[in-house]
């Protein structure tokens, strides 16, 4: 039996289908792996089951000359943790868990989208504070959602997820930034600037793979683009987006307000955006579900077995020469 890593606990479902291919070694924490440790387990381990937060940089491969392991079945979609071009140079392949990941993921931007025009968080926080006085006419008015316009950056599987939601569900007029134009099946306009489009959007969300091709993406100029009672949503990574540009429009009340599940130094989030009360945030909930988390395990799962059948991978996101 081939030697399996998992860098987190996951679901037993889950853990029990590792088992029956694998001699499985599941560690016993949350915390991301150490560069020390990540050198370790690509040294004694076949294969690898790692998450969100386990840095596999180029340095970690480069320190790990000929490594045992041969395969980083990742446990989630995005995969900007893991450089995937070391890993290609050290004959490792990478793998992770598309679709399964899509209906959450466009149901947090949709949760984040109403929460901050509806001001759901803040009026939460009301309630408990005991200080809500009653109901009355003008009490806390936000910003209805129906027949508005959303602007989506970046259109692949969770964009799209999004923008059947708004359509279908808020009767939105859909908007999207991307370097292709996509098919949808409603009208949906393309912008090749993300700035112009900022401008006639009510609601604009982020959900285009983080990393370096996208690293503050959403910046300044895009947040003075937007209009003063518009919202701005963040499903994808943190540092597609300038945190402090952002902390900035929203002090200044240059937008109507945010909405984020991720952050650019995860899991710190600046004491000045977490001193807003203009700005919902949510602890990288996206794909928080018992049955989601279960479909991505059993989807990494699959990549690890058809490695160990010798067989393509379903989810392979590079290839190499040696397998
Ligand atoms: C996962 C995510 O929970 O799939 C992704 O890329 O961002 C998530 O919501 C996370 O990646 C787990 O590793």
């Amino acid at each position: 039996m081939k030697k399996l890593f998992i860098t987190r606990p996951l679901p037993e479902s889950v853990l029990s289908a590792a088992r029956e291919v694998f001699d499985t070694s599941v560690r016993q924490s949350n915390l991301p792996l150490s560069a020390h440790d990540l050198r370790w387990v690509l040294r004694e381990y076949d294969v690898v089951l790692p998450t969100l937060g386990d840095i596999f940089s180029a340095e970690v491969f480069e320190d790990v000359p000929d490594p045992r392991c041969k395969l980083l079945a990742n446990f989630g979609v995005g995969y900007n943790h893991i450089d995937v071009a070391a890993a290609t140079r050290s004959g490792i392949l990478v793998s992770n868990t598309p679709g399964a990941v899509t209906d959450a993921t466009a149901d947090t931007a949709l949760l984040l989208m109403l929460m901050s025009a509806r001001r759901a968080a803040e009026g939460e926080r009301l309630v408990r504070s005991g200080a809500w006085e009653g109901w009355h006419p003008t009490q806390m008015l936000g910003m209805h959602l129906s027949r508005k316009t959303v602007g989506i950056i970046g259109l692949g599987r969770i964009g799209q997820a999004i923008a059947q939601r708004c359509f279908y569900g808020f009767g939105m007029r859909v908007r999207y930034f991307s370097r292709t134009p996509k098919m949808m099946e409603f009208d949906a306009r393309r912008f090749d600037s993300l700035t112009e489009m900022a401008r006639e959007v009510d609601v604009l969300v982020a959900c285009v793979p983080g990393g370096l091709e996208t690293r503050h993406l959403v910046g300044a100029d895009v947040f003075d683009a937007m209009q003063p009672h518009a919202h701005f949503v963040n499903v994808s990574r943190g540092d597609v987006v300038d945190e402090t540009a952002l902390i900035a429009a929203l002090q200044d009340r240059r937008i109507g307000g945010a909405g984020l599940d991720v952050y650019e130094h995860e899991p710190k989030v600046p004491d000045a955006l977490r001193a807003l009360d203009n700005v919902t945030l949510l602890p990288h909930l996206g794909t928080a579900a018992h049955e989601v988390r279960n479909s991505m395990g059993m989807m990494a799962i699959d990549n690890l077995k058809a490695f160990a059948a010798g067989t393509p991978l379903p989810n392979a996101v590079n290839a190499v020469n040696a397998v």
